[in-house]
């Protein structure tokens, strides 16, 4: 009997307990967020053992310690504020990548401008072209005070980068030269490539910033519509007399400069460079010694390659600033670095940043 009565119980609740289950997911499926909940909770806690290849299994190059720095060029006595040198040069249209349709114009560039009328920055823009020397200054104008632009027009005959353009050309019309479009085809786009890192040295020379930190961004660095001012800082946790830049690819020990050309490998982005003047003259002289180096071996491609050759254990030169490689946790965003600058201070504006760091440290 009451073994009776513990089944029919037991049958009702089952009923009843179907039913509702039955119910609720006809009209929600409940558990689907306390899935997604448990699982990041799982990956918060197992974070640092998800294994970092970058640094554990590939490594990093082996870096110099930091050199004394050239302290006649140290902006020690400026804000801790980034400038940002940047520079144009009108190669036309060209192909960009493997695909023939990807096509950079004058207008590709001017779209993308567009964004440097809204950073809340010192900028000091270089071109070729009086056309966007005035279209820059005209964009820069809109929103920002005339103090933070700088825009200078020099003749690319006079640069130390367009001069290595004929030898350039030469290497690149090997017949059995590796086809990249366009880094080791239109041998102006490599000029256009190792000049940011002459302008900056004409920067720092001339004495043209007044902040501590200075930075190289490319023109088109800045990709969406910007629809509010943005201003750049130097994230945190940056290294005493390192020169910044994002990783987009593992380092390989094993390439040789050869290989690097031939797979036109990266291991740093070249569209954002930050660091102090007094440390990044020596990165430049050691940068414009590498493609000088390259050429009389009869080897060229584009910054970022440059950067790797100089940086692998067969360069003949050998760098003597270590650098900081940040990236981002997907390893996926050539842009990171940008957006930590831009991160570092938009983040006063989030107020709930405080109260999510304290609870995500309860965990
Ligand atoms: C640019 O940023 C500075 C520093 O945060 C701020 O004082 C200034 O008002 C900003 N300029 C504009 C035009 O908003």
């Amino acid at each position: 009997m009451a073994c009776d009565r513990l089944k029919d119980g037991f049958r009702k609740g089952q009923r009843l307990y179907n039913y509702h289950l039955r119910e609720e997911r006809n009209v929600y499926p409940f558990y689907i967020p306390a899935i997604i909940y448990i699982f990041l909770l799982l990956l918060h806690a197992f974070w640092d053992h998800i294994p970092d290849y970058w640094n554990n299994v590939y490594k990093q190059p082996t870096y110099p310690d930091v050199p004394p720095p050239m302290l006649e060029y140290s902006s020690a006595q400026y804000p801790n504020d980034i400038t940002v040198v940047t520079g144009y040069f009108n190669l036309g249209t060209f192909q960009k990548g493997p695909l023939s349709y990807l096509k950079f114009s004058v207008d590709t560039y001017k779209n993308w401008m567009n964004a440097y009328s809204k950073l809340n920055n010192s900028v000091i823009a270089f071109t070729d072209s009086d056309e966007i020397a005035q279209l820059f200054k005209k964009m820069r104008s809109k929103y920002l005070p005339e103090s933070l632009t700088q825009v200078h027009v020099l003749k690319r005959d006079d640069l130390w980068a367009f001069k290595l353009a004929p030898k350039i050309k030469d290497i690149y019309s090997e017949p059995n030269y590796p086809k990249y479009m366009p880094n080791t085809v239109n041998e102006y786009y490599s000029c256009a490539m190792h000049v940011k890192y002459e302008l900056l040295e004409i920067v720092i020379k001339k004495k043209l910033l007044k902040t501590r930190y200075v930075s190289w961004v490319d023109i088109g660095y800045f990709r969406e519509e910007m629809n509010k001012l943005f201003r750049m800082e130097p994230p945190d946790n940056l290294k005493e007399g390192h020169i910044v830049y994002t990783q987009i690819h593992p380092f390989y020990d094993y390439m040789q400069p050869e290989d690097i050309i031939k797979s036109n490998s990266v291991w740093i982005a070249g569209g954002f460079i930050l660091g102090t003047p007094e440390y990044l003259m020596i990165m430049i002289e050691d940068y414009k010694k590498t493609t000088e180096d390259m050429i009389s071996k009869r080897l060229m491609d584009t910054d970022q390659q440059v950067l790797y050759i100089l940086y692998s254990q067969y360069s003949d030169i050998k760098p003597r600033v270590p650098i900081q490689a940040i990236y981002h946790l997907c390893r996926c965003n050539w842009f990171f670095l940008g957006e930590l600058c831009r991160d570092a201070y938009d983040r006063q504006f989030r107020p709930f940043v405080p109260l999510l760091n304290f609870f995500s440290q309860l965990l």
